[in-house]
């Protein structure tokens, strides 16, 4: 048996068409137009990359994008007083500030000091809280895991009743909120770590598998049950021989062709859920807008 492909990049370049549309009728209708200010703090090259493709995103969408990028010495103070001025800014309707931030900074403080109402990464307490009450209509869900859900309903349906999920990493953002959704959609769902007793074990019960623990090709194909719908969030680079030359390769968490004998669908790395994850960021920004604009909530 070969799985099917969850091509993320076409369900991401769809979505983005629908948000482009809903984005130029919220500016034609009520004179709303979405706009996101992403933060970036210090040089780390892989923030650079997301935030450009996130920039890019956003301007394609017909979004107001703001970047304001700060040196790597930037104060807590400092960062502290334009998410302020952020927060008070009308045509600003969501804030991200690109994690991992320099040691020096306090993340827990920066990621709390934003509006819960622009907090379109949903790290805030109060969309935090509400997620894991199972009141999502007016929460920022994370963008990882939402984007993750839309694949597996594609694959599912929308009710997961019955079926067993195992999400392997316990990360704040995307392990917990994705055991979350995953039991609001009535899975049965089980958070593994890397104190786990027999993990291949565990994931070998699941129907649906996440795996977000940042360890390339570590899920092999016989951990997982025959029929497994499997998501790969990882994103590791390796190095890898090829004609005698050493290249970085991007890979998952997830041995890929191992897993394509088994499960029934997989999520590519490159390629399935961060493409989709891009996409969820601008769709919590435009949902923002209209929720500033009394058009949802
Ligand atoms: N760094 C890696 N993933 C994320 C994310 O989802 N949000 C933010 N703000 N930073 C990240």
């Amino acid at each position: 048996m070969t799985a099917t492909r969850i091509d993320g990049k076409a369900k991401a370049e769809q979505l983005a068409e629908s948000i482009t549309e809903q984005t130029a009728a919220l500016l034609a209708d009520h004179g709303v137009k979405p706009g996101l200010a992403v933060v970036i703090i210090g040089e780390d090259p892989a923030s650079q990359v997301y935030v450009r493709n996130k920039k890019r995103r956003a301007e394609a969408c017909g979004f107001h994008s703001v970047q304001h990028s700060l040196a790597g010495d930037t104060s807590q103070e400092d960062v502290l007083g334009l998410i302020d001025e952020l927060n008070r800014d009308d045509s600003i309707h969501g804030i991200l500030v690109q994690l991992p931030l320099p040691g020096h900074l306090d993340e827990l403080a920066v990621t709390q000091s934003i509006a819960p109402t622009k907090d379109v990464d949903g790290f805030h307490f109060v969309n935090v809280g509400k997620l894991s009450a199972g009141h999502t209509a007016d929460a920022f869900v994370p963008c990882t895991p939402a984007g993750c859900i839309l694949m597996i309903e594609d694959e599912l349906g929308g009710d997961f009743s019955g079926l067993s999920a195992v999400v392997v990493g316990r990360s704040n953002i995307v392990g917990k909120p994705m055991a979350a959704l995953l039991l609001q959609r009535n899975a049965t769902v089980t958070i593994c770590h890397s104190r786990t007793k027999d993990l291949p074990g565990v994931v070998r019960e699941a129907d649906i598998v996440i795996a977000a623990v940042g360890q390339p090709d570590m899920i092999k194909g016989d951990w997982l049950k025959p029929g497994a719908v499997v998501v790969d969030v990882g994103i590791n680079r390796i190095e890898k021989e090829v004609d005698g030359e050493t290249k970085t390769k991007l890979t998952g968490d997830v041995d890929y062709d191992e897993a394509l004998e088994v499960a029934a669908a997989v999520t590519p790395v490159p390629g399935g859920v961060g493409p989709m994850t891009i996409t969820m960021l601008m769709f919590n920004t435009l949902r923002s807008a209209r929720l500033a604009a009394g058009l949802e909530g």
